[in-house]
């Protein structure tokens, strides 16, 4: 492996053996097992469960990390091509890249959507620039659409509740203030599909995945016997539904347009979990999201607090899905 940019780039076998590694590292850790290696991280977004975990993976495994957030601390970045650079950026990737790999092992990228065009982020372009200039092992922190971290440690958190490889995954739109980006609900719904569950996009109108992402779904799944639907219908999404994998994202029709997104999420309110979603239909469903989550307006408190929660077993895999990858990407095999 040389790089960890996508989940769903890699072979099945190889998700597999990811997954045996971080088990292992987690009952028989490894203190020594990256000494002397240095990872950079350059965080172009707020964290905390990515950058935390990332330097906690690679302190447990004795590499150290250092951090770089343009703008607070370090430089403004600029990422666009032939910029006139007359602005608040001071330093253009284009040297910042090469300099910060320079110091390190192994550098990890997160860089967020620009949620102005559909085509560009779908396209992948900031990151993909990113990944251009970067020589060294690159990981993937979360980019436009992807978020491969997050769909280790999920995958792993399945496992561990003992969900079946077929069962049935409703992967929910839930409300925000504001448009959030496809990164997480792109990166579990491919997880999913490459598990070979029964993959179901629950959304309101507006809401919808778009094609391109459920295509690649589809395919991931067919190969691995699970499947791929998409609809508004809640009480047909979520009747046995092993696992409900909440989050929020922003209207794929009105991409880009604020007021527009937020007209048609003004209505929908009830799209917060509740127990009542459960009661009848799946009694037994446990409950992800990848966190930050807005509690009473995302996920009521009384599901969020109760037993059908795995949120933080959640994020504490964070830290083993990433030592996994740190052991692969810098480790000695
Ligand atoms: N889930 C996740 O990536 O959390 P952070 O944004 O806090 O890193």
């Amino acid at each position: 492996m040389r790089n960890f940019l996508d989940l769903a780039a890699l072979p099945r076998e190889e998700v597999l053996e990811l997954l045996a590694l971080a088990r292992r590292l987690q009952e028989q850790p490894e203190p020594t097992a990256l000494a002397g290696r240095i990872l950079g991280l350059l965080f172009f977004n707020p964290s905390l469960r990515t950058l935390a975990s990332m330097q906690a993976a690679m302190a447990r495994l004795g590499g150290q990390s250092f951090v770089i957030t343009p703008g607070s601390g370090s430089w403004q970045l600029e990422t666009r091509v032939g910029a006139v650079m007359n602005g608040a950026a001071a330093e253009h990737i284009r040297e910042a890249i090469p300099v910060l790999e320079s110091y390190c092992d192994a550098l990890g990228v997160r860089a967020f959507a620009e949620g102005r065009d559909l085509a560009v982020d779908l396209a992948e372009q900031g990151f993909t620039a990113i990944a251009g200039l970067c020589r060294k092992p690159l990981v993937n922190l979360e980019s436009a659409m992807n978020h491969p971290c997050q769909a280790l440690a999920d995958w792993k958190t399945l496992d561990e509740l003992d969900v079946p490889r077929h069962a049935k995954f409703v992967l929910s739109w839930v409300n925000h203030p504001r448009a959030l980006p496809l990164a997480v609900p792109a990166a579990a719904l491919t997880m999913a599909a490459q598990r070979g569950m029964e993959v179901v996009v629950l959304r309101p109108a507006g809401f919808e995945m778009p094609a391109a992402l459920i295509e690649r779904a589809r395919a991931l799944a067919a190969a691995a016997g699970g499947s791929v639907t998409e609809t508004e219908d809640r009480g047909a999404a979520l009747a046995g539904a092993q696992v409900l994998y909440a989050k929020e994202w922003g209207s794929t029709a009105h991409y880009g347009d604020a007021e527009a997104d937020a007209r048609l999420r003004a209505a929908l309110g009830d799209w917060m979990v509740r127990k009542s979603w459960f009661e009848d239909t799946a009694p037994d469903c446990r409950l992800l999201h990848c966190l930050p989550v807005r509690r009473n307006v995302a996920i009521a408190d009384e599901v969020l607090d109760g037993p059908r929660s795995a949120v933080l077993a959640e994020a504490a895999n964070r830290l083993y899905a990433q030592m996994a990858v740190l052991h692969r990407l810098l480790g000695t095999r």
